[in-house]
């Protein structure tokens, strides 16, 4: 098999997005062959090995990527000395965090130990770093890096024309992990709501201690999945005097038809990260992972 001394690695699904991280890195970009037999297993080939192999792929859809990807994995780590950097822009089952309920899983630490045997070092966009604090805690056995989705997203609204008056809202009290930074770094207000979840699409949103009468909003959150979440933080804005709502999120998980909603509830636009392939990306993370491979 042919050989390079370093590349990034991807399935077609992600060919733009990796390419991008490719360009930066200025090494050849991988294309891995997906195959399903008749049954649905599933067979991985990869078109070249690397000494530093940077396999690139968001877990959305995780049950059914993350087979694959332990393939891809296994194939690449097949080469003697190999090491391998696991790029994955969106990692899965970090809110499940904690033993809810008597019986449940506890997915987030499932997930570290399927992965970790496969990956050296792991490069991921604002994890949900919550009752877990620590990419060391999640991935002990592994090299974790996580970077951060707030200042990656403010960096692109620097860009823009920003109102001073502007009120940087986390849609609840775990996203300020993602709000702060963003307000931080373009210098603006900013407040955390306070949510109840009842449900996955059965949640109440709550802000006090701001007067948002007339004031710009930005709905700042590190995920958007049945989008429940900033659709009621949007819509308490608008009823306590808000000014034009937007929302910055970095990983969108959301249906067209929730964007719909999110528009019809009077939100300016939706923008994300590339870190998950979706009709709302703005904001590429390539620069960003680029930089982290480079630091290894
Ligand atoms: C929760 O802890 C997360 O930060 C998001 O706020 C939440 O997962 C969004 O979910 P949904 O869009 O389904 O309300």
């Amino acid at each position: 098999m042919e050989h390079m001394q370093k590349a990034v690695f991807a399935f077609p699904e992600v060919e733009e997005e990796a390419g991008r991280l490719a360009k930066k890195l200025d090494v050849p970009l991988g294309l891995i062959d997906l195959h399903y037999f008749p049954d649905g297993e599933s067979r991985v080939t990869v078109p070249f090995s690397a000494d530093a192999a940077f396999l690139y792929q968001p877990l959305n859809d995780a049950n059914l990527k993350m087979f694959p990807v332990i393939q891809a994995l296994s194939a690449l780590k097949a080469r003697d000395g190999a090491a391998i950097t696991f790029v994955c822009p969106y990692l899965p089952y970090m809110r499940q965090d904690k033993v809810f309920r008597d019986g449940q899983a506890l997915s987030q630490k499932v997930f570290a130990k399927v992965i970790s045997p496969w990956v050296d070092t792991l490069i991921t966009v604002e994890p949900h770093l919550h009752r877990s604090r620590s990419m060391d805690t999640v991935f002990p056995e592994i090299k974790g890096i996580a970077l951060s989705g707030g200042e990656i997203m403010a960096g692109y609204f620097r860009r823009k024309r920003v109102a001073k008056n502007t009120l940087v809202l986390g849609p609840d009290e775990e996203a300020w992990h993602t709000a702060k930074p963003f307000a931080e770094a373009l210098e603006l207000d900013w407040a955390t709501a306070v949510k109840k979840r009842k449900g996955d699409r059965d949640v109440e949103v709550d802000i006090e201690g701001k007067d948002l009468k007339g004031r710009p909003v930005i709905i700042v959150d590190d995920v958007i999945s049945s989008g429940m979440t900033v659709f009621q933080a949007a819509k308490k804005a608008y009823s306590l005097g808000a000014g034009v709502v937007e929302v910055a999120v970095v990983h969108a998980l959301a249906k067209p038809q929730t964007l719909e909603a999110l528009r019809q509830a009077g939100v300016a636009w939706v923008i994300s990260t590339d870190s998950v392939p979706h009709e709302t990306n703005k904001i590429p993370l390539a620069p960003a992972l680029a930089r982290a491979c480079k630091a290894l």
